[in-house]
């Protein structure tokens, strides 16, 4: 029997595989379920992440062998319905997938593009357990719009995996989107010798068994899906204490053996600083890997910042650390908001250039105000830029925005913001409309001119704000 309902304005399909003339289903639960929409809402990105469901936990238990560049395993998800739904949506990129079960019975599932479909009839409200088996050689996205290659990336020795924006489905089958934030367990089975990095914290020590070494990785704290990492390789590891009081995690590719100490060093003394400026460190460690695949560019992985093939400088290591609190603890919801992340991070370089005495964020800001001619002029920032997310207005006019907000209400009330935005969306989602009125109400200010000129209107705008 087929069925035609409408959801938020769209007609939907739902192919019943059997049905009784009550439309009692064979649990005695009444078919009032729709598909589960095949994105999560996000206007930009209209394909990612998946709607009628939110995801708690995820379990990652995967194997991978650097030789075959096979990984396989199984993602349990937990998640809870948040419509009756029919069925629901996963994304996943590639491998074969064996099986599916829901709440431990063997699941329906069809695969189309990088969106899996699986049956199952779930009461808003509900509780549920998805598992799924696959395996495959992971093939990264090769994206043609500014993002270069990312996702889980094999290399000679492992993998390099960093997954902003929607890369976490090219290693695991999931809700593809900051909105859904979830909490993770990672079981990584590796050749020994081998090491496998991901987020959180170690549970206990690796275990070896015929060959190979399983590595247990928790993060307890809700972390993003694109964060989300699994670096296996060589690596040389430091850890201890940042000083104050934070446990640290540093590893290298022995390529990069003469920067384990620095690496280490320097992660620990800023996640300290910014500790005192941005309030507590939201999670339970830090640290960072210097990897030997160029991937040019870094990602503020939770608790792990990545550095694709370079020496990260002090900039650098301060921008992915202040992720830690702006755009891994404070997350997005969606892609025009990228700028909450990028634009903070990209201040906190000014304010840690400052701090060492080096240019003020005054003379950062005013080098780029000089530049008239700067593309970012006619690219807000508050808009996303869907074929290149990443733009430099999100970065350097982001943070020229904070800078104009900084100037207009004081150091005082400025930092009162920064630090209350840390706090109140501590762990969650938020949007830059939240964080106007935040600023409006801490500072007792409208300031609607400002973020309009500096966030949503083409042009450069003619004074500070
Ligand atoms: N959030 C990263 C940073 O600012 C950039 C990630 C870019 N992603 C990509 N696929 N190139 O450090
Ligand atoms: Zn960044």
């Amino acid at each position: 029997m087929r069925l035609t309902r409408a959801l938020s304005g769209a007609l939907i399909v739902v192919t019943l595989t059997s049905c009784s003339p009550s439309g009692a289903s064979e649990h005695g639960l009444t078919r009032s379920g729709t598909a589960g929409a095949a994105g999560i809402g996000d206007a930009d990105f209209p394909n990612d992440g998946n709607g009628g469901y939110d995801v708690g936990h995820y379990t990652l238990a995967l194997g991978y062998d650097p030789a075959t560049r096979l990984l396989a395993g199984t993602a349990t998800i937990d998640a809870t319905a948040t419509e009756n739904l029919s069925s629901f949506n996963l994304d996943l990129r590639g491998f074969t997938v064996s099986s599916v079960t829901v709440g431990g019975r063997p699941a329906k599932f069809t695969r189309s593009g990088d969106e899996m479909t699986v049956t199952a009839d779930l009461p808003k409200g509900s509780t549920f357990r998805a598992a799924v088996t696959y395996q495959g050689e992971p093939k990264p996205v090769r994206d043609s719009s500014n993002l270069g290659t990312y996702g889980f990336v094999p290399t000679s020795d492992g993998s390099f995996v960093t997954s902003e924006p929607n890369g976490a489905k090219t290693w695991f089958p999931g809700n593809d989107h900051p909105a859904d934030k979830a909490t993770y367990e990672f079981r990584l089975t590796v050749p020994d010798g081998v090491t496998a990095i991901a987020n959180g914290e170690l549970a206990g020590e690796p275990t070896s068994k015929g060959g190979k070494t399983t590595f247990v990785w928790r993060e307890t704290h809700p972390m993003v899906s694109y964060l989300a990492t699994m670096t296996t390789g060589k690596f040389l590891v430091k850890t201890g204490d940042s000083g104050g009081g934070i446990p640290v995690y540093a590893a290298v590719d022995p390529r990069y053996q003469n920067q384990l100490d620095r690496l280490y060093e320097v992660s620990a003394r800023i996640t300290d600083y910014w500790s005192s400026v941005f309030g507590p460190y939201p999670f339970k460690s830090t640290g960072g890997i210097v990897d030997d695949f160029a991937s040019g560019y870094a990602l503020e992985n939770q608790t792990k910042p990545i550095y694709g093939g370079f020496e990260p400088d002090e900039g650098i290591i301060s921008h992915e650390l202040a992720h830690q609190w702006f755009g891994d603890s404070v997350s997005i919801s969606r892609w025009k908001d990228l700028w909450l992340n990028e634009g903070f991070a990209t201040y906190a370089e000014w304010l840690w250039s400052e701090h060492q005495g080096q240019a003020t964020a005054q003379q950062t800001f005013d080098r780029h105000y000089a530049n008239t001619t700067d593309p970012m002029w006619n690219y807000p920032p508050g808009v996303a830029q869907k074929n290149d997310l990443f733009n430099n207005s999100v970065y350097y006019r982001g943070a020229m925005a904070l800078h104009a907000l900084r100037v207009r209400v004081g150091d005082d009330a400025f930092f009162k913001i920064i630090r209350r935005w840390a706090t109140e969306h501590r762990y969650g989602n938020a949007t830059t409309e939240q964080f106007i009125s935040l600023a409006e109400q801490v500072s007792g200010r409208k300031l609607g001119d400002l973020f309009d000129q500096w966030l949503f209107e083409k042009g450069r705008p003619a004074t500070l704000g």
